[in-house]
């Protein structure tokens, strides 16, 4: 299979996983309207193009939260990566690691923290869910600390988990689940033998930690649907806030009003995001949603964006909506399941790439020249 850009890995990952998996990963909430218009709304971005500047010195590298990215892209955090590639976290962070970027981990990933950090060159980011078991994060900030993560991506856009009909006929949940992801798994036998015979354990590992008993993806629905906190408001965020010593990273933000309340409440920086439209559908794309946020808090916090990248030129289009850095989810995710660890270092190599090309062709030299000035303004 030829491989040229996220569209060929999410057909190869297709083909490798068990369809449960597969529809996991691709799904979106409900009728997956704001799913398809992250990808069509950054697409529709026009960007100027300007030649005959020698664009042949380019630095793609930025500067955020006292780290150095060789890109202006981390990965996103996504739940059960060790079940797409055997010990999946650890393969996306290591390669992540050698491209020079973060990697975010999820709360529930497969891996806990201890797994993946001592493997890495440079900080991991963490990720954390508002559970009702406040123990939980607890026990997860203070294992981050110790394991020396840098920057804790806090998620609010899931106080429920949002309504994903994929997942009810796929088998990841619904009806005889868990026959059906048997069945399904010994039809994939490339992914049976790599990840459900050689990726063991598949728990929750950070889960499963702090519990000190094995919290299975049988388990994963049934946790997550008990514990997410329904009751979360910006009060309850001040004791992370001050038990936390590196920076804070408020995910979820599609509202120039709720950007505003982060920056009051002191966060280091917001993801503008719709959890890549699996949460509320018919929610701008952020696309859409990031340059009123921009307009609003722009200079006084930092902002980061995902939901809907796909390519290099996506990034740079992000960035001259008003991004300071961009995160991918599912376009690394695809080349994890398609290829493992080698898929993630190859997309990131693709990405890089694809943004060389529409720097040069955009005549910037640098991620601090892209800005608002490349958008083609309509009329
Ligand atoms: C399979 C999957 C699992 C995810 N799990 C999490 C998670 O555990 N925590 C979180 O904050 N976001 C989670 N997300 C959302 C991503 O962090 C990110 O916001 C989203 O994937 C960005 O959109 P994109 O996939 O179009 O790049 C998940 C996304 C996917 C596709």
């Amino acid at each position: 299979m030829i491989i040229s850009s996220t569209t060929d890995y999410r057909a190869a990952a297709q083909k490798r996983l068990p369809p449960f998996l597969f529809h996991y990963i691709d799904g979106g909430a409900y009728a997956e309207k704001t799913l398809a218009r992250n990808v069509d709304d950054l697409a529709d971005v026009a960007l100027r193009q300007r030649v005959l500047k020698d664009m042949s010195q380019l630095d793609t590298s930025i500067e955020l939260f006292g780290e150095k990215l060789a890109l202006p892209v981390a990965l996103s955090p996504v739940g059960l990566t060790g079940m797409y590639a055997r010990r999946g976290e650890v393969q996306a962070a290591t390669a992540a690691d050698a491209k020079g970027i973060p990697f975010t981990m999820s709360s529930v990933s497969v891996c806990p923290i201890e797994e993946v950090a001592p493997k890495l060159g440079r900080p991991m980011w963490f990720q954390l869910y508002v559970l009702k078991d406040r123990g939980f994060m607890k026990n997860a900030l203070e294992r981050a600390q110790a394991a020396g993560v840098s920057t804790l991506v806090f998620t609010v856009d899931m106080p429920v988990p949002g309504a994903r009909y994929r997942d009810a006929h796929s088998g990841m949940s619904g009806p005889n689940a868990a026959m059906r992801r048997y069945l399904q798994s010994v039809t994939h036998p490339q992914w049976a033998l790599d990840v459900g015979l050689l990726g063991r354990p598949h728990t929750l590992g950070n889960i499963s930690t702090y519990l000190s008993k094995n919290v299975s993806l049988e388990d994963y629905m049934g946790y997550l649907g008990a514990n997410f906190d329904p009751s979360i408001s910006w009060k309850d965020l001040e004791w992370i806030r001050d038990f936390w010593k590196g920076p804070m990273v408020i995910k979820g933000i599609l509202d120039p009003e709720d950007a505003k309340d982060a920056v009051r409440f002191g966060a280091d920086g917001i993801i503008v995001s719709n959890h890549g439209g699996r949460q509320l559908d018919g929610v701008l794309s952020s696309a859409r949603a990031l340059p009123a946020i921009a307009d609003a808090v722009k200079g006084q916090i930092k902002i980061l964006a995902d939901s809907g990248i796909r390519n290099g030129l996506d990034i740079v289009r992000m960035l001259a909506l008003g991004a300071d850095c961009t995160m991918i989810g599912r376009a690394y995710i695809y080349a994890l399941a398609a290829e493992g660890g080698a898929g993630v270092t190859n997309l990131l190599n693709l990405l890089e790439k694809e943004m060389r090309v529409a720097m040069t062709l955009t005549s910037v030299k640098n991620v601090a020249e892209i800005t608002g000035d490349l958008l083609v303004r309509e009329g």
